[in-house]
């Protein structure tokens, strides 16, 4: 059967000829956020797309939710922030949004409960609906929207989303959503749109201000006080989460590098530099990048560390690592007698006149100020950083930090194939009848041998089973020794499908029956919101 979980080591999609005619030839990896999502290898997602595996930051996360816990939540990026501030308990920030084109599912539940799970951490917490987005990009009226909306809405709450310390918005009552896009607009522009997201000449502009828009949704929580942020999301997202840590980049008044010199070197040569500097000072590695002098030495001048690197030249070496060397060679050189020493580095890239100077007169100890740079001696990068940032916000920039994220894996469907909303079989809505949950679970593809014999004697693959999936992104909840129990059985030959599925669609009826009896009690409370549900678009 076709699986969202290619965990067999290949890069290849599954090659046995698939009965269900599944989603076999559909499933390369092309992050497209309107497009058909599905991912048949989440280490591509690794290798090209250089998202970071959230296995390397789990260690860092106080009691990691089960999603994170089970592989569920599988990426990030740059999630270190956000963790280091849950377990400071300094302030973070949660946001995600839903675009309101159908009934929630519980692949929907997944982000629902991540965005719960970060509020209940200490996070401020926003679930906004992409209406503008839905509108635009799919074509939906406003009617549908509406009933949409609110059908999410609910869902979200009757999950624990606490509205009070929260915040929920649709992107078009939030004029504060669109003024910050309309900013975040002046720093895209149409080529790279194209280069983002496959636009051309026949794409709508309204679609492209709900790109803009969620621009603005994932910069929102930091509106006027910058902190790390997390967007849960799918991997399709990915396109968007880069571009909106490019803008909250480029929105910035200053950015700060580390130097040794008065040039300007790009990474790579500034790496040669740092080298050279270590080699010739005996520094080692791990004390590279601390300011200030040493005591009482003479310094190391950049011509000594041009001969220094000229010297290390190797015949042989590839194109891009030659050039580099030499450029590095020819500025060191130019530099001639000017010693070599580490010091943090603030750039002026949009500051006004007036932050700058601002800037250099909160700069303290030995400085040096350039045209457009100015070079600090004696402040560690992160205080350099910290200051640079809360001139920019007393002159009227944003100051914000790139935002982080998580991905999470694709729930397979029912049915075999993607789980889609537009195949009612494949997915189960959190507004079916109890008992229809019931009956698409009974109905669903497993991972089961043809024969109870066999499954006896060679045991279930779980790991290719929708069923399974139920237990561990849901039917489980927190407890992992019970989905340990389902997994081991079945893969032990001791759990037959049939038996199987009839725990896990009673799991399912208790689970669906108790959700929307908690919809129904917030569907009365509604008014306390502070949330418009009838559009009063055309
Ligand atoms: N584009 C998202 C989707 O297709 C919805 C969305 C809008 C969103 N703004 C967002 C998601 C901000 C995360 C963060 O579902
Ligand atoms: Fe799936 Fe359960 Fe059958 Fe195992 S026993 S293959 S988990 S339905």
């Amino acid at each position: 059967m076709t699986t969202d979980e290619s965990e067999s080591g290949e890069s290849s999609p599954d090659e046995q000829t698939r009965a269900d005619g599944g989603a076999a030839g559909a499933d390369d990896v092309a992050l497209d956020p309107w497009g058909s999502s599905t991912v048949s290898d989440y280490r591509r997602l690794f290798d090209q797309f250089g998202i970071e595996r959230f296995e390397e930051v789990l260690d860092g996360v106080p009691e990691p939710h089960y999603l994170m816990r089970r592989g569920v939540i599988f990426g990030h990026r740059d999630y270190r922030p956000v963790a280091r501030a849950m377990r400071e308990d300094d302030p973070f920030a949660v946001l995600s949004g839903f675009m309101p084109t159908g009934d929630p599912h519980i692949g929907h539940k997944l982000v629902f409960d991540e965005i719960i799970w970060h509020q209940q951490q200490g996070g401020d917490a926003y679930g906004l609906i992409a209406d503008l987005e839905a509108h635009s990009a799919r074509g939906l009226s406003w009617a549908e929207i509406d009933t949409h909306a609110r059908n999410y809405l609910l869902s979200l709450l009757a999950l624990g989303f606490d509205p009070d310390a929260g915040t929920l918005y649709r992107q078009s009552t939030n004029r504060e959503i669109q003024d910050l896009g309309f900013e975040l607009g002046i720093e895209a522009n149409f080529s790279e749109m194209g280069a983002i997201y496959d636009f051309d000449g026949e794409t709508d502009v309204s679609h492209m201000q709900s790109v803009v828009t969620q621009m603005a949704d994932i910069l929102y929580p930091q509106l006027g006080d910058p902190k790390p942020t997390v967007i849960p999301v799918g991997p399709d997202q990915d396109p968007h989460v880069r571009l909106a840590r490019d803008l909250a980049a480029r929105m910035r008044y200053f950015g700060v590098t580390e130097a040794y010199a008065s040039f300007e070197a790009d990474p790579a040569e500034h790496h040669l530099v740092a080298s050279a500097y270590d080699a010739l000072t005996g520094r080692d590695d791990t004390d590279a990048g601390a300011t200030g002098d040493r005591e009482g030495e003479e310094p190391v001048r950049c011509n000594e560390a041009a001969e220094f690197l000229e010297q290390q030249r190797e015949p042989g070496t590839t194109d891009p690592e030659a050039t580099t060397l030499d450029s590095t060679i020819t500025m060191l050189r130019e530099a001639g007698k000017e010693p070599l020493r580490p010091r943090v580095r603030v750039v002026d890239r949009n500051a006004t006149p007036e932050a700058f100077e601002a800037l250099i007169e909160t700069i303290e100890g030995e400085k040096r100020v350039y045209d457009a740079h100015i070079d600090s001696f004696e402040l560690s990068r992160e205080t350099v950083e910290q200051l640079a940032r809360e001139v920019e916000l007393d002159h009227g920039g944003y100051g914000f930090q790139p935002p982080s994220s998580l991905y999470h894996r694709f729930m397979t469907g029912l049915t075999g194939g993607k789980m889609s909303s537009s195949v009612p079989a494949s997915h189960i809505s959190l507004l079916d009848d109890p008992d229809d949950g019931y009956e698409k679970v009974k109905q669903a593809e497993t991972g089961g041998r043809d024969t109870a014999a066999k499954q006896r004697e060679l045991g279930g693959e779980p790991d290719e089973c929708p069923v399974y999936e139920l237990y561990a992104y849901l039917l489980a909840a927190d407890d992992d020794g019970f989905a340990k129990e389902v997994y081991e059985e079945c893969a032990g030959g001791d759990r037959l499908c049939g038996g199987c599925k009839e725990q896990a669609a009673e799991l399912m009826q208790e689970f669906l029956a108790d959700h929307q009896e908690k919809r129904e009690e917030w569907a009365d409370r509604l008014d306390e919101l502070d949330i418009q549900f009838e559009s009063e678009k055309p």
